[in-house]
């Protein structure tokens, strides 16, 4: 909605891009609002609810492939208390669910007991309230489930990524709040504990207590990023993701994923691949064995939008984290290109930038052919690593700019992508500005599957011969 009326004022400098003779463009614009400190253990922010063993840091997630099914999560601190979460469509609460409970320790620090509960079997486009936690402790909130799956779906996700525990971060949650977001698709990087002595898990509480007054109204799509991997041999903590994963589920289970590091949902009108850029990929790898099947099932007639997540991005014009994603970006940007994935996004580089399309898929290390080059059929790679954590902004972009690359700015901010039907979405990145709510780079999106297939049907009716309309293909 806000992204509408600003369209209308940013067409005139979309026409102008197209048109204009230079079309990359680095923004001037540099601001960090804030200091890049972590807000204060004690600060009202993070305040504990009130209550014995209150439920806190509540957050939801999708529960299931389509929808239907959400996943409640919340830790309680003084004992592990009850699992079941009491919902409805009123709050009389006449259904109940049975979830989990674990715990765990890292170096010197117990974790609370972390509550895990799958609700599900719910109907799309409802609104149900939900209650967790014992008498007088207990909390209520509520959810939206999205519409049912239909390629014309409309639905509007919001991208947020390396997000922290700054004021920074705060000012990017209540920047989102105010857009009309449903779901966020998370780019990895949550909390930065791993930023304390000892990775310390008080600051993984601090965060949940944070973020929950987005993650428990609606469902947030994780990604992990490097600082959940939190490897420290020297503590003796020699597995990988150990808090992440105790506190954060995903519905692997649902995509035929053998991990919840990488796993896909579909919502509205939306096929949202998550990848995880800290887990092995290479071909014959289980993450490379599960995406080339998962690709094989997406379904563009019925959730025509493609989007994949991931946290180090693949095209990246800045000199933080350059070229990190070249891995990942040897082994799928083929299937990329072949599938027309509509968009990818990631974070990891504290800044926003968002290219062409174009893709690198002829690169050959024996010929030395090495360039990018536009290809109707790639994605869209953008990058929104710009949450506002306390590392802060990753200011200096490579000098030329180039060409694939066509908006890039090293500010705090979000974005909002809504998806309007099966053809057309309209896209937004908003800065955080002096406390403004101010959408800097906005595009009109074209569906990469049904723009051209709509297209292909329409001159086939018109009776062009296969050679011309080869041709005319080519030039959309
Ligand atoms: C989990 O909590 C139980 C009950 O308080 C405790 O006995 C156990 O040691 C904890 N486990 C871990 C791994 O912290
Ligand atoms: C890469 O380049 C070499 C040398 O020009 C050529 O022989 C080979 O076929 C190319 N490989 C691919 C996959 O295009
Ligand atoms: C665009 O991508 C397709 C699919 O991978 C590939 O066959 C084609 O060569 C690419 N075009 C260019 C100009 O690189
Ligand atoms: C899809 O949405 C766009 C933008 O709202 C609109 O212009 C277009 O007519 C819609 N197409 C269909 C088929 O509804
Ligand atoms: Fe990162």
């Amino acid at each position: 909605m806000m992204c509408w009326g600003l369209l209308v004022l940013s067409l005139h400098a979309l026409s102008c891009l197209v048109s204009g003779v230079t079309s990359s463009r680095t923004s001037s614009y540099v601001r960090t609002a804030f200091p890049s400190t972590d807000i204060p253990l004690e600060s009202e922010w993070f305040a504990v609810p009130k209550g014995y063993n209150a439920p806190q840091q509540v957050h939801i997630t999708q529960g299931d492939y389509d929808g239907k099914a959400v996943i409640v999560s919340w830790v309680t601190q003084e004992e592990p208390g009850p699992s079941e979460v009491f919902y409805g469509k009123e709050k009389q609460y006449d259904q109940k669910a049975e979830g989990t409970t674990t715990n765990y320790t890292f170096y010197d620090y117990k974790s609370g007991y972390i509550h895990h509960c799958l609700v599900s079997g719910l109907e799309y486009n409802t609104k149900y309230y939900y209650k967790i936690g014992n008498g007088d402790s207990a909390r209520e909130f509520w959810f939206e489930t999205p519409p049912a799956i239909d390629p014309d779906a409309s639905y509007t996700f919001g991208i947020i990524g390396d997000l922290g525990q700054t004021f920074n971060s705060l000012s990017t949650l209540q920047h989102y709040e105010k857009t009309g977001g449903q779901t966020v698709l998370f780019v990895g990087d949550l909390s930065y504990a791993d930023r304390y002595e000892h990775d310390d898990g008080i600051r993984w509480d601090s965060w949940g207590r944070l973020v929950e007054r987005s993650t428990a109204y609606q469902p947030w799509i994780w990604n992990s990023g490097n600082h959940e991997i939190e490897y420290r041999p020297d503590l003796g903590e020699t597995s990988t993701f150990k808090p992440y994963l105790h506190r954060y589920m995903t519905p692997y289970l649902a995509s035929k994923s053998s991990s919840p590091m990488w796993y896909a949902v579909r919502r509205a009108s939306a096929h949202i691949i998550v990848l995880s850029s800290y887990s092995p990929f290479v071909k014959y790898t289980p993450q490379w064995w599960w995406l080339k099947n998962e690709l094989k099932r997406v379904d563009r007639e019925k959730t025509p939008w493609l989007i994949v997540l991931m946290h180090s991005p693949m095209y990246n014009s800045n000199e933080a984290h350059y070229m990190e994603g070249e891995s990942m970006r040897a082994a799928f940007e083929k299937w990329f290109v072949k599938y027309k994935v509509d968009l990818v996004f990631a974070g990891h580089v504290h800044a926003y930038e968002r290219s062409y399309r174009i893709s690198n898929v002829n690169y050959n290390i024996t010929s030395g052919n090495r360039y990018p080059v536009p290809n109707k059929s790639a994605p869209v790679y953008i990058t929104v690593g710009d949450g506002g954590n306390q590392e802060g902004l990753a200011s200096r972009f490579l000098d030329p700019q180039p060409d694939y690359s066509a908006f890039r700015e090293a500010s705090y901010g979000h974005s909002i992508l809504q998806l309007k039907n099966r053809t057309h979405a309209v896209y937004c990145w908003n800065r955080n500005d002096d406390g403004n709510h101010v959408p800097a780079d906005t595009v009109v999106f074209h569906n990469q599957y049904w723009t051209s297939s709509t297209r292909r049907r329409r001159l086939k009716k018109n009776h062009f011969h296969l050679e011309n309309l080869e041709g005319l293909i080519s030039l959309f």
